[in-house]
């Protein structure tokens, strides 16, 4: 994820095509839908909606932007956006797209804010590259504000024995983490309550809010 290359053909092409085949497509969401769904369960307003909240939204490993946009188009002008990644190639690729979104260049395993100050916080497409995916899951927690939504979109290793192999050897030729369908237990453990899990072919979708 430190290469200039990735940055440029990520949001148009890798982005679309691996998310979307993982996601089952076309029976599964595509982008649009899946940025609709995260900025809903993040009690953000929709494009076109005219009351839109001042939340304060943290986009965890935002790489270059594409998902940071899209929730910052549901919060109105009193809020504020915040995308933060640990590379600089990604961060010159948001930066460049983006106005109005503060970008910070930063670990998710110990995100660099104060605690409880988010509304909101989003990890789509990263949870499964993190070196300690748990710790980063403490981080996200603790910058929440009591009340505050939390959505990850990460990796789900398949419960069929035959599709299960499949996921097992993605993990292993890749080196990211498959998780398991009881990742809601890692968010209840941590004092939230989960409100959506939705589960595709390789992927999945949680919600959940901050007691
Ligand atoms: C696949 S991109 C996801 C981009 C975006 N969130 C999305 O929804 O498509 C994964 C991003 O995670 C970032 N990343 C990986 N490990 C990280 C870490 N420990 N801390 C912060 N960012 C990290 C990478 O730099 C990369 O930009």
């Amino acid at each position: 994820m430190q290469s200039t290359l990735l940055p440029q053909i990520y949001e148009r092409v890798w982005r679309p095509v691996v998310f979307n085949v993982a996601k089952g497509w076309p029976s599964g969401p595509g982008t649009a839908e899946e940025h609709a769904l995260a900025r809903d369960q993040l009690g953000l307003a929709q494009p076109g909606d005219i009351a839109k909240p001042a939340a304060t939204v943290l986009d965890v490993a935002c790489g270059p932007g594409n998902t940071t946009r899209a929730l910052a188009t549901g919060v109105g002008e009193n809020g504020l956006v915040v995308g933060l990644d640990a590379s600089a190639s990604m961060l010159a690729r948001a930066a460049a797209d983006s106005q109005g979104i503060a970008y910070v260049r930063g670990n998710a395993i110990d995100p660099p804010f104060r605690t409880g100050v988010f509304d909101a916080v989003s990890c789509l497409g990263a949870l499964y590259l993190f070196d300690d995916p748990w710790t980063a899951l403490d981080g996200m927690v603790r910058v929440l504000r009591p009340g505050g939504r939390l959505v990850i979109l990460t990796t789900r290793r398949p419960s069929l024995p035959v599709s299960r192999v499949t996921g097992d050897l993605l993990g292993r030729a890749t080196g990211i983490t498959m998780f398991d369908d009881d990742l809601p237990d890692a968010l209840t453990d941590r004092g939230l309550t989960v409100l959506h899990h939705r589960r595709y072919p390789l992927m999945q979708f949680l919600a959940a809010e901050s007691k």
